[in-house]
């Protein structure tokens, strides 16, 4: 697929099944996200693989910070969180590590970690895989942030669904150019 083809005809999958990524495309993925555009080639992300029993793993780590957050939590709630990364065969976990007071804003270093993963899912979808990007309350949970070793100046971009399509995949509307774009000054 060429890359024009991918970049305005990607689309997210939600569902996915097995097998999962092979680590060949593992890596390609991660050399994707590599290009990513980066002020000052900062490189200020770090990925986590999550596949196997690390989803297992992270899905009781769901269900313990769904608990600290409300220890009535109901069964049906604990058990939809402890199946949450079980929804794909593979998990990146998109960190960015925040350098505060670095002449280049923080703003620019979260950007260059969504482009990252923005490179990833384009990826994915050239290589013929099933991706989407999350995020929800779990991203931005303290249990979680810690049960995954992530530091005081680290932050949670994305958990990245990756696997194959187990659907028919969607046709991306298309948007007008008008709709979202002036000459400026205006003519
Ligand atoms: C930062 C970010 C967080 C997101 N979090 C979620 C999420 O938690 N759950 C979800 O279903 N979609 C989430 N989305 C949206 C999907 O990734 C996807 O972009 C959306 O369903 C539109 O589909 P499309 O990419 O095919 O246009 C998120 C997107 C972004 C950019």
């Amino acid at each position: 697929m060429d890359a024009l083809t991918a970049i305005t005809q990607r689309v997210s999958v939600a569902q996915l099944t097995g097998p999962g990524p092979t680590q060949e495309q593992v890596e390609l993925l991660y050399q994707a996200a590599f290009r990513a555009p980066d002020h000052a080639w900062m490189r200020p992300w770090r990925y986590l693989t999550v596949r196997g029993q690390g989803l297992v793993a992270l899905g009781e780590v769901f269900a313990e910070a769904g608990l600290k957050k409300n220890p009535d939590l109901d069964d049906v709630k604990i058990a939809k969180l402890k199946n949450m990364p079980q929804r794909a065969p593979l998990m990146i976990v998109a960190i960015v590590n925040i350098q505060e007071d670095n002449k280049i804003p923080e703003l620019e270093q979260r950007l260059a970690v969504g482009a990252g993963i923005q490179n990833i899912l384009t990826a994915s979808y050239s290589m013929g895989l099933g991706a989407i990007w999350r995020t929800g309350e779990m991203a931005y949970d303290i249990h979680v942030k810690k049960s995954l070793g992530l530091h005081g100046n680290e932050e949670i971009l994305g958990f990245i669904y990756l696997g194959h399509v187990n659907c028919k995949l969607k046709q991306p509307p298309e948007l007008m150019v008008t709709d979202f774009v002036q000459d400026w000054p205006a003519i």
